[in-house]
C-alpha cells in the first residue's frame, strides 16, 4: 500500500521565545523538522508534504527540495492543517501518516508500526499514545467500558475525570487518507480554543463506524515535542545518547560520552577514539584508527584512517590517510591534506592542498595554495594570498623548503626541489632547484648593548 506523510510545521512556537520558527531550531546541527524528514525517509514513505506558515521563509529552504511545501495562511488548529493538504494529496488513497515537525526523536520503525497497524485492521486511524510522567497539556485518550478508544480530549477542553486519565496523545497517527480528509469536513471549532482539532477525527470516525487504535509508543521518549529551549536540551540529551551508545556498540570508543556531539548522518568506523568535547556535525566522516579531540569541531570533514585531529577546527575540509593536525589547527572550507601530511600548531589553511608527506608545523596561513609532495613551510610561513580585493594562487614544488617567516607574495610559483632563506619577501616566481632570499645587511656595532646598560644605571 502507498503510504504518505504531512509534517506539520505551521505553528509559532512563542515557547522559544525566539526570532528563528521553532522547527528551525538545531539539534546536533540539523534542523529539527528535517530529523522527522529523514525518519519519514527511511521509512519509505512515497510522498511527504509539509504545512508551513510561521515565518514559512525560513522554514521552507530546509525542506523544498525532500519534500512538497504546503502553506496554511492561517493557524486555526491541526485538523485545518492537515486540510490544508488536501490538493497535495488528491487523489491518494493509501496510510497518510500526520506528523509534528517540533518532535525530532520519532523514528522510521515507530512510523512503519503506525502504519502496519493500521493496514492490518483496516483502521480509520492508529493514534500513537504515551504515559508522561506529568500529561498536563496533553490531549487525554478517552476510552468506553470494554476499551476501545472513543476520543481525544484536550487538556483545556476536559472534565477534572478526563483529566485525571494519564494516557495521551503523542501527536503521531496513521490515517486512511480517503477517510480522513471526509472526516476532517465535519470538524468544528466549538471547543475551548476554537481551533480545528485534528483529534475530533477520532470520534467522528468511530461513529462513521470504522476501526481506532491506539497504538502505546515502545519508548515514550521518541513523543518528546520541543516547545521550550529546556525540552530542547533535553532532546538533545537523548540523541547524543543514543548516537554514542550505537557508536560505541559498533566498536567506537570514547573516553566521556556526555562530551562528545557526533549529528545523526555522521559516520565512523570501528577502531576510531574520540576524546572529550569532541562536535562531529554535518556529513562528516572518520576513518578506522584515527583520534579525534580533545577540543575538536568537525563539520562536512572527511578524515581518513590512522589521522590524529587534536584541538582542531575543521570545515569542510578533507585529512586523508596518516595525516595530523593540530594541536590548534584551523582548516577552512577546501583545506585538504593529503597523505601523511601535516598542518600543526597554530595553522590556518584555507582553499588549499598539502601534499602528500609535506609538513607546515607552525604559526602559519596557507590560503589558495597547492602544495607538492615531501614539502616543509617553516614556522611563520605566511602566503600573502589577498591584496584587499582579489585573491590569488601560490603554487610550491615537491620537496621545496621554505624557511622560517617567509612571505610569499601571491601570485607566486616556487618550483620543486627550491630552498627560500628564513625571513624573506618573495614576490617573484623561483625556478626549480633555485635558493632564494630577500636579507637586509645586517648590522653589528661591538660593544653597544653595554654601553647602552652602563648609560641607563648612570641615570640611576
Ligand atoms: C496536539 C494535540 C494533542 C497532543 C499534542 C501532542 C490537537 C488538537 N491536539 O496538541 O492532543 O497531545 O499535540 O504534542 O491536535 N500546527 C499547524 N497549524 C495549526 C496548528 C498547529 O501546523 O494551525 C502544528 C504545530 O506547528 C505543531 C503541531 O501542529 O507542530 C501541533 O500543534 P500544537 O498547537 O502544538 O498542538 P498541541 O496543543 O500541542
Ligand atoms: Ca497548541
Amino acid at each position: 500500500m502507498q503510504t504518505a506523510a504531512i509534517i506539520l510545521a505551521a505553528g509559532a512556537g512563542t515557547r522559544m521565545k525566539s526570532k528563528k520558527p521553532k522547527v528551525a531550531h538545531e539539534m546536533l546541527g540539523k534542523p529539527l523538522v528535517s530529523w522527522v524528514v529523514d525518519a519519514a525517509e527511511e521509512a519509505g514513505v512515497d510522498k511527504i508534504v509539509t504545512v508551513v506558515g510561521h515565518m514559512r521563509e525560513q522554514v521552507e529552504p530546509l525542506v523544498a527540495s525532500r519534500t512538497q511545501v504546503v502553506v496554511q495562511e492561517t493557524q486555526r488548529g491541526t485538523a485545518d492543517a492537515v486540510l490544508s493538504c488536501a490538493d497535495a494529496l488528491d487523489g491518494f488513497d493509501g496510510s497518510l501518516l500526520v506528523l509534528s515537525g517540533d518532535c525530532p526523536l520519532v523514528t522510521a520503525d515507530t512510523m512503519r508500526a503506525l502504519a502496519t497497524a493500521r493496514e492490518a485492521a483496516d483502521a480509520a486511524v492508529v493514534v500513537l499514545t504515551m504515559q508522561p510522567e506529568d500529561p498536563f497539556g496533553y490531549g487525554r485518550i478517552i476510552r468506553d467500558e470494554i476499551g476501545q478508544v472513543e476520543r481525544i480530549v484536550e487538556q483545556k477542553d476536559a472534565s477534572p475525570e478526563q483529566a485525571a486519565v494519564r494516557e495521551c496523545n503523542s501527536g503521531f497517527y496513521c490515517f486512511d487518507a480517503k477517510a480522513l480528509f471526509e472526516a476532517l469536513e465535519q470538524v468544528g471549532s466549538d471547543n475551548a480554543q476554537g481551533e480545528f482539532y485534528l483529534t475530533d477525527v477520532i470520534e467522528i470516525s468511530r461513529e462513521a463506524g470504522r476501526a481506532v487504535i491506539a497504538l502505546p509508543a515502545s519508548d515514550d521518549a521518541e513523543c518528546l515535542g520541543i516547545n521550550s529551549r529546556i525540552q530542547l536540551a533535553q532532546a538533545t540529551k537523548i540523541a547524543q545518547r543514543r548516537i554514542n551508545e550505537s557508536f560505541m556498540a559498533a566498536g567506537v570508543t570514547m573516553l566521556d560520552p556526555d562530551q562528545v556531539w557526533i549529528g545523526p548522518d555522521v559516520k565512523i568506523s570501528a577502531d576510531v577514539e574520540l576524546l572529550p568535547q569532541v562536535f562531529l556535525y554535518g556529513k562528516t566522516e572518520v576513518g578506522e584508527d584515527s583520534v579525534i579531540g580533545p577540543n575538536s569541531r568537525l563539520v562536512d570533514t572527511v578524515v581518513g584512517r590512522g589521522c590524529i585531529v587534536d584541538e582542531t577546527v575543521a570545515l569542510q575540509a578533507r585529512v586523508d590517510d596518516g595525516a595530523t593536525c593540530g594541536p590548534r589547527a584551523y582548516l577552512r572550507p577546501g583545506a585538504h591534506l593529503c597523505e601523511g601530511a601535516k598542518a600543526g600548531t597554530h595553522v590556518e589553511i584555507k582553499k588549499s592542498t598539502v601534499g602528500r608527506g609535506s609538513k607546515v608545523p607552525h604559526l602559519s596561513y596557507v590560503g589558495d595554495t597547492v602544495i607538492g609532495e615531501g614539502a616543509n613551510l617553516g614556522a611563520g610561513t605566511i602566503t600573502c594570498n589577498y591584496d584587499g580585493k582579489h585573491k590569488s594562487a601560490t603554487t610550491i614544488g615537491d620537496g621545496a623548503f621554505i624557511g622560517s617567516s617567509t612571505m610569499l607574495v601571491a601570485p607566486v610559483s616556487i618550483g620543486n626541489g627550491v630552498v627560500i632563506g628564513a625571513g624573506s619577501v618573495i614576490a617573484r616566481d623561483v625556478p626549480d632547484d633555485a635558493l632564494a632570499l630577500t636579507r637586509p645587511e645586517q648590522v653589528v656595532k661591538e660593544g653597544w648593548a653595554a654601553l647602552q646598560r652602563q648609560k641607563f644605571a648612570q641615570e640611576g
